[in-house]
């Protein structure tokens, strides 16, 4: 399947929050679904489950259809909302997770399918690792650094939420960059260039460093809409690595970006809760969290994937 264009129009936080189809309701059938599913094959492999493997399904594709109706052709984000809690364990979480990736689109498998979010105590700033293995603030972003890597879609599941911070943060790229256009078109043209970018993302060529690059803000397809690909950090290292100088005016434009996806009408801010879901366009969304502390005996998890399709 190849991505569905998006020609949606930009969103202001309170518009999002104001917009009633990008929260779901989960829909409790579904959980009779999965445990059929779990009393016919008690073990999963993960990374080997397929469209086959959940297609009957039927109540979880109806969800899955109207989250793929949204992110693509809506506001691009959607929330779902948790299961009852008393009814799921973390293997029907996982589970209702895979299988809703899978009727979403294809899965991609760089990080593993279920790729678990949570701290690894590293520093993304000192080594060359992804960000979603440290509990620091991101930054708003999109998720790859790699030209050839770029999931459509992006979602998260929460397992278990932090006890402080933690919080999600997600900014409308296509409001950034009309915003840019429009107030400071110079340094737009900028960030509509190719740039470096530093390759964390697994499975990436890394040979391939001196052609990894691409737009912030990609318009060269005018019926799609700019494609935002986006971390600063990634850009600033891949930069140094290729010990090419950047743009003179690189640095204001993204200073620049940085301060417009803060204004006030730009960030909509929540806490996912055990069982929740998000799922964004991650050509046209960014996203970030806050930082957080864990507790020991309880640390933050929550379950990532990357879809295309
Ligand atoms: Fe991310």
């Amino acid at each position: 399947m190849s991505s569905a264009p998006h020609t949606r129009s930009p969103w202001t936080q309170q518009e999002l929050n104001q917009r009633r189809e990008h929260t779901l309701e989960f829909d409790e059938g579904i959980i009779d679904e999965l445990e059929q599913w779990r009393n016919h094959s008690p073990e999963v492999i993960e990374d080997e489950v397929t469209h086959a493997h959940v297609a009957d399904m039927t109540r979880l594709q109806q969800l899955a259809l109207r989250t793929r109706e949204e992110v693509y052709r809506g506001s691009g984000v959607v929330r779902v909302s948790a299961p009852p809690l008393d009814r799921v364990d973390d293997d029907l979480l996982r589970r209702y997770y895979l299988a809703f990736g899978v009727h979403l689109g294809t899965p991609l498998g760089n990080y593993g399918r279920l790729y678990e979010v949570k701290d690894r105590g590293g520093d993304y700033t000192k080594t060359a690792i992804p960000v979603s293995q440290t509990k620091a603030a991101t930054g708003l972003h999109t998720d790859s650094s790699a030209v050839d890597v770029l999931p459509d879609l992006v979602g998260l599941i929460c397992i278990r939420p932090a006890p402080v911070g933690g919080a999600s943060r997600i900014a409308c790229a296509l409001l950034a960059h009309q915003k840019l256009s429009q107030d400071h078109p110079e340094l737009c043209r900028i960030l509509e260039e190719p740039h470096y970018r530093d390759i964390v993302t697994p499975g990436a060529d890394q040979s391939q460093r001196q052609r990894n690059r691409f737009p912030v803000f990609d318009v060269s397809d005018p019926s799609r809409g700019p494609v935002c690909r986006y971390m600063r950090f990634w850009i600033e290292k891949g930069y140094e690595k290729a010990e090419i100088e950047p743009h003179p005016q690189l640095q204001a434009a993204l200073d620049q970006l940085d301060a417009i996806l803060e204004e006030p009408d730009s960030v909509a801010t929540f806490t996912l809760q055990r069982g929740e879901m998000l799922w964004v366009d991650n050509t046209t969304t960014l996203h970030d969290r806050t930082a957080y502390e864990d507790d020991p005996d309880a640390p933050r998890l929550l379950l990532r994937q990357w879809v295309v399709g």
